[in-house]
């Protein structure tokens, strides 16, 4: 996740999704070629219009001498089924799409779904069961390591689901303000201290004007 100093992963208009540098881009790719699949949420994908791919042939090159695949998985959630069909991942068709969803996807949304994606599984009945779905994952896809991408309502489901075992997290310069505009946690999150998901800061590494971190769960 990319993050302001003030704690936003986008403005609260939604408007500016983007907005690390460079090298923060380099990073995410790099980070997709750890991975067997990349995940993120129903309303990322549309906004950022991303199509969750490699980053190109170099990064390919890293995969396969990693022992990955060439391309990585590519899994959206959305509990509802209602990713926009005319989303721009849809249209490239270079690796497998899986969607998790639940079962308050009607039927219509589910047959929609299918046309567009490889596979469409129902885990839970209003939100994902998130332990049920990476178990499946493992077993069926082969994903034994997986990078989620965001947005902050889906990273707090996986926080609260007790599975984030590491964050890369790139602190950027700017400040964008706004109540609305969301953090890497967004959704219910822990209503106590003791509660709260514990992570270890185990790396930072300044490049230029932005801080790479990456915190690690406490066992
Ligand atoms: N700075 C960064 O690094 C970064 C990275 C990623 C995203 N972003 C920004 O974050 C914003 C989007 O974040 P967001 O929190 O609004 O959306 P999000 O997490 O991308 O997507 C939310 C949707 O995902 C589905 N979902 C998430 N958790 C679920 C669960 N436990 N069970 C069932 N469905 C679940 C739901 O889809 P349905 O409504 O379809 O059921 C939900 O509405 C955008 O502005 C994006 O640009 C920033």
């Amino acid at each position: 996740m990319a993050m302001t100093a003030d704690g936003k992963i986008a403005t609260a208009n939604r408007a500016v999704h983007s907005f690390g540098s460079a090298r923060d881009l380099e990073h995410l790719y790099e980070l997709r070629a750890t991975a067997d699949a990349v995940m993120c949420g129903a309303r990322t994908v549309e906004i950022s219009q991303s199509i969750l791919g490699t980053g190109g042939e170099k990064f390919r090159k890293l995969r396969l001498k990693k022992g990955l695949a060439a391309y990585n998985l590519r899994v959206l959630v959305s509990g509802s089924g209602s990713i926009d069909p005319a989303a721009e991942i849809f249209k490239k068709r270079f690796s497998p799409i899986i969607v998790l969803t639940t079962e308050r996807a009607s039927e219509k949304k589910l047959k929609l779904l299918r046309e567009l994606a490889d596979e469409v599984k129902v885990f839970g009945e209003t939100e994902i069961n998130f332990y049920a779905a990476l178990h499946w994952l493992r077993a069926k896809w082969q994903v034994n390591r997986l990078l989620c991408e965001g947005g902050g309502e889906l990273n707090d489901a996986l926080f609260r689901a007790g599975l984030v075992d590491e964050i890369n997290l790139t602190i950027c310069p700017k400040i964008f303000g706004g109540r609305n505009a969301p953090t890497i946690a967004e959704g219910i999150g822990f209503p106590r201290l003791a509660m709260a998901d514990k992570f270890e800061l185990t790396a930072i590494i300044r490049k230029k004007v932005e801080l790479f971190t990456v915190l690690s769960r406490v066992k």
